[in-house]
């Protein structure tokens, strides 16, 4: 995102949180730094909130999980362990090379026949899965460019199901939706899904706002009616 202002005290906190409530396993610790010797971009969830997504596809009782945005396949794994037995999380990412890192972390996970890393543009690849008849998902996490924020919406709707989970991460851009002149490139593409997200006929959603190691931001939670 552009030039953090985070207060030094959020970043402290959520390092006690993770440490003290959070405790990711030593898979999920490995995908952060095969990320970072891979020199991919720091902009995978939080711990904490990779375990909010783990309760959420528990609690939804999801056995069947859509990502759009795989990066290295931290938020992937976080959400893959929390499937039963014979679940299944399909995965987008546009880049080869983030796919081919996430689907080694995966299999290393344990995860491989849970897990499927799909290569390609997101529409394309959502469109693909309609075409190919899948099941409809029961959750769907969609953290890819924001650009196509509202888009990805529209497809969890049309590829979920009534009761289908929705979250939307990056939700408030450290207050871009506000000013779009912070972030011309991301910001559009967050409010317009902010606006679907109030108007959509078939969705019921709040934001929550955060702060951590990842700025100020927040994530979407959405219930497809
Ligand atoms: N969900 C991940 C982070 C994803 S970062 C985690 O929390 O661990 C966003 C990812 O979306 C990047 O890997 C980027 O390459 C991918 N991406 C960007 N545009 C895309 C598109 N049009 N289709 C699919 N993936 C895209
Ligand atoms: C960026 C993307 C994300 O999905 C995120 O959670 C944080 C930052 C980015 O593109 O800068
Ligand atoms: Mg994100």
């Amino acid at each position: 995102m552009f030039e953090h202002k985070t207060q030094p005290g959020w970043v402290a906190v959520e390092d006690f949180l993770t440490a003290t409530v959070v405790q990711p396993d030593d898979a999920l610790q490995q995908v952060v730094s095969t990320a970072v010797d891979a020199g991919l971009p720091p902009i995978e969830v939080t711990p904490n909130a990779g375990k909010l997504l783990n309760l959420l596809v528990r609690i939804s009782g999801a056995r069947r999980v859509l990502e759009i945005g795989t990066l290295a396949g931290f938020s992937s794994i976080w959400m893959a362990q929390g499937l039963p037995d014979g679940g299944r999380l399909v995965s987008c990412e546009y880049l080869t090379k983030h796919a081919e890192i996430a689907r080694a972390n995966v299999a290393a996970a344990g995860l491989a026949d849970k897990v499927e890393v799909r290569v390609g543009a997101a529409l394309d690849t959502l469109a693909a899965l309609e075409a190919e008849g899948e099941e409809p998902f029961d959750f769907v996490f969609i953290d890819a460019d924001k650009e196509h924020d509202a888009d990805y919406l529209d497809w969890a709707v049309r590829l979920g199901k009534p009761g289908t989970v929705i979250v939307l991460d990056n939700a408030v851009w450290e207050g871009a939706v506000l000013d779009p002149s912070l972030d011309e490139v991301n910001a559009p593409g967050i409010i317009s899904a902010l606006e679907l997200l109030g108007n959509h006929p078939r969705l019921d959603a709040t934001v929550i706002q955060t702060v951590g190691s990842k700025g100020w931001d927040g994530f979407a939670l959405a219930r497809v009616q």
